[in-house]
């Protein structure tokens, strides 16, 4: 079982940001990640509708065989962890918990910015979180909505990333945050970006240090880490798409320190 590997997915790229923390936290671990390049973003839809491509994407993962599921993505983890856990009987891991836990510990101020999707934000989800960490904590929230679009397109260093940024972060202008929480799994890919623009006063927390975190007690908890060495011959991680698997490799690449010589396309409709 401890050999099987662990599924992570997301709307499409923005996971990789935490594949990455989960690789270098749990190395000897295999992964499946999904990104659902057919349907990103996820970010401006429905509950329902999060909550259904979700579902698909655990049934998919769990056709191969995984033994734990990472939600890379918090749009996804505010509105379908839920109903996964209550679906599919395997450990689940979300991001916005952890990511809620290490702003909590990071503030000073107790005044805390946070950057999402429109789902995410409207959510409601990372103040819960925060309220119960620390009741005195004050939350600005401002989704971003393009920053997914400029990601995907692969737009990481770029001028209008940066004109972008100035406008969203704006936003902050008159609040005075001490602390940022990229709550969009890909906002870490523009971190540079967003910690140019917001100042360096300001830490930004990315909740994928924690969630690899969170996933490795849970693992051990569990007894389901894996302490076997992988054997060289095999490949340890294997990407699937619901579309566009060039554009995935393309930006895979920018950002991941693996060489990834494709993502296989699948239909996740037939899940
Ligand atoms: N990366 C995702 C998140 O963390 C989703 C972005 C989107 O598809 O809108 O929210």
């Amino acid at each position: 079982m401890s050999r099987r590997p662990i599924g992570v997915f997301d709307s499409g790229v923005g996971g990789l940001t935490v594949l990455k923390e989960l690789i270098r936290r749990l190395p000897n671990e295999r992964y499946v990640y999904f990104g659902d390049m057919a349907r990103a973003p996820y970010g401006t839809k429905s509950k329902a509708t999060v909550t259904r491509y979700s579902k698909q994407i655990v049934r998919f993962l769990l056709s191969r065989n995984i033994k734990a599921i990472v939600v890379a993505c918090n749009t996804a983890s505010a509105m379908a962890l839920d109903a996964i856990e209550g679906e599919f009987d395997l450990p689940v891991i979300g991001v916005v918990k952890p990511g809620a836990k290490t702003a909590a510990d990071t503030t000073k101020t107790g005044h805390i910015g946070l950057i999402g999707t429109e789902a995410t934000i409207t959510s409601g989800i990372y103040e819960s979180y925060l309220q119960g960490y620390r009741p005195d904590i004050s939350l600005v929230g401002k989704a971003c909505p393009l920053f997914v679009s400029l990601v995907e397109e692969g737009c990481i260093e770029d001028p209008v990333t940066t004109e972008i940024a100035k406008r969203y972060i704006s936003a902050f202008r008159d609040t005075d945050i001490d602390t940022l929480i990229m709550g969009c799994t890909h906002f870490p890919m523009i971190e540079d970006t967003i910690q140019r623009v917001a100042g360096e006063h300001v830490h930004l927390v990315n909740p994928a240090y924690e969630t690899a975190r969170s996933t490795q007690e849970l693992l051990q908890e569990k007894d389901l880490l894996n302490t076997e060495d992988i054997p060289v011959h095999e490949e340890a991680y294997k990407f699937y798409v619901s579309d566009a698997p060039d554009r995935f490799r393309r930006v895979a690449n920018i950002f991941l320190p693996l060489s990834i010589n494709g993502a296989k396309q699948i239909s996740i409709e037939e899940y």
